[in-house]
C-alpha cells in the first residue's frame, strides 16, 4: 500500500528538463525528478547496459564452458573420441545415415530418452563408427548440461571387483552408483570376454539399478543380437529391450580401411584439423581427475 502510494506521488512528480550536452554524442534532453539528479545521455546509458550485457554473456558463456569440460573430464570418455561428434560422422551410405539419424534423434530427443528409461543397442563390425557415434551422442548431451558416463564392460567390473578387497576404500555400493547416476551410461565392448560368474551378476547389478530407476543404458558390441543376449543373459537382455529400445546395426567395412574415412579422419584430428567440432575438442582433464 506504502509503496503504491509512493508510486503514485513519483508519478505526480514534476520534471525539470534542460539541454544537457555529451562530450562525445552532442545535445540531448536531460530530466530532473529529484533534487539535482540529471538524466545522463542515453546513448551512453544505452551504451553501457549493452556493454554490461555482453560481459554478462561471455561471463554465461565460460561458465557453461566449464561445466561442459568438467562434465566430459568426469565422463571418462577416451581422449581420442572427445572431438568425435555426430556432425563428424560421415554418412555416405543410406545404412550410415540411418545410424547417423538415429543416434541424432536419441540425443536430441534425451528428455523423453529420460522418460522412459529408453536403452540402444549398436551392434556391428569393429572400425565401423560404433564408439564414434556413442561419443556423439554423449558429446551433444553434456554440451546440454547432462551428465555422461563411459566405461568398457571389463573396466567396469574391475572397478567393481577391487572393492572387494578389504584394502578398497570404495564400497561395492559406492562403484555401483558411479555407473548407475549419469543420465547417459555407455557401455563398451560388452561381449568382450568374461570372467567369473559374479563378475556377470557386476554387470547385472549396474543395469538393473539404472532399469528400476529407468535410467538410460546405450551398449556397443562386436557381436551379433543373439550374442548380445547370450553375452549379457535374458534377464538383463530383456531389460533392454523395454520401452523400444532400439537396435542399430552397423553393418559395412571398417572405417580404418577406407580412404575417404582416412581423409574425414585427419580432418578431425585435433593436430591437423582448422575446424573446431564441438566443446568436447582437446579437453585438458588431468586438472581435475577426482573431482
Ligand atoms: N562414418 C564415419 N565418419 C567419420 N569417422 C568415422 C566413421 N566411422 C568410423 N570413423 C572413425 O574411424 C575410427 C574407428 O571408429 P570406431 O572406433 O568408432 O569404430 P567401432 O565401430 O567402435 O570399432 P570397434 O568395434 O573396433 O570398437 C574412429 O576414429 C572413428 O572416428
Ligand atoms: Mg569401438
Ligand atoms: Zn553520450
Amino acid at each position: 500500500m506504502t509503496n503504491g502510494n509512493n508510486q503514485e506521488i513519483f508519478r505526480n512528480m514534476e520534471f525539470k528538463t534542460k539541454v544537457a550536452y555529451c562530450e562525445i554524442h552532442g545535445e540531448y534532453d536531460s530530466r530532473c525528478r529529484l533534487i539535482n539528479y540529471w538524466t545522463p545521455c542515453p546513448q551512453c546509458q544505452a551504451v553501457a547496459t549493452e556493454k554490461r550485457n555482453e560481459e554478462q554473456r561471455i561471463s554465461d558463456e565460460r561458465q557453461k564452458q566449464e561445466r561442459v569440460r568438467k562434465l566430459i573430464c568426469n565422463s571418462e570418455l577416451p581422449t581420442r573420441f572427445t572431438d568425435r561428434t555426430l556432425d563428424s560422422f560421415v554418412a555416405d551410405t543410406p545404412q550410415k545415415k540411418r545410424a547417423l539419424s538415429l543416434a541424432s534423434e536419441y540425443a536430441e530427443q534425451f528428455d523423453d530418452v529420460l522418460q522412459t528409461g529408453r536403452c540402444a543397442l549398436f551392434i556391428g563390425r569393429p572400425g565401423t563408427g560404433k564408439t564414434h557415434l556413442a561419443a556423439g551422442i554423449g558429446l551433444h548431451l553434456m554440451n546440454n548440461g547432462y551428465s555422461v558416463r563411459y566405461t568398457t564392460v571389463n573396466r567396469l567390473i574391475r572397478r567393481i571387483r577391487s572393492t572387494w578387497s578389504r584394502a578398497s576404500e570404495e564400497t561395492e555400493q559406492q562403484a555401483i552408483a558411479a555407473f548407475s547416476r549419469p543420465a547417459l551410461l555407455i557401455l563398451d565392448e560388452v561381449g568382450v570376454q568374461y570372467g567369473s560368474e559374479a563378475e556377470k551378476i557386476s554387470l547385472f547389478d549396474v543395469i538393473n539399478e539404472r532399469y528400476e530407476n529407468r535410467m538410460p543404458t546405450l551398449l556397443i558390441s562386436n557381436l551379433d543380437r543373439n550374442g548380445v543376449a547370450e553375452a549379457l543373459g535374458e534377464r538383463v537382455f530383456d531389460r533392454l529391450r523395454e520401452d523400444a529400445g532400439r537396435v542399430v546395426a552397423f553393418d559395412w567395412e571398417s572405417a580404418r580401411h577406407t580412404t575417404v574415412m582416412k581423409a574425414a579422419l585427419d580432418e578431425t584430428n585435433p593436430k591437423t584439423s582448422t575446424t573446431q567440432q564441438n566443446a568436447g575438442s582437446g579437453v585438458p582433464c588431468t586438472a581435475i581427475a577426482g573431482d
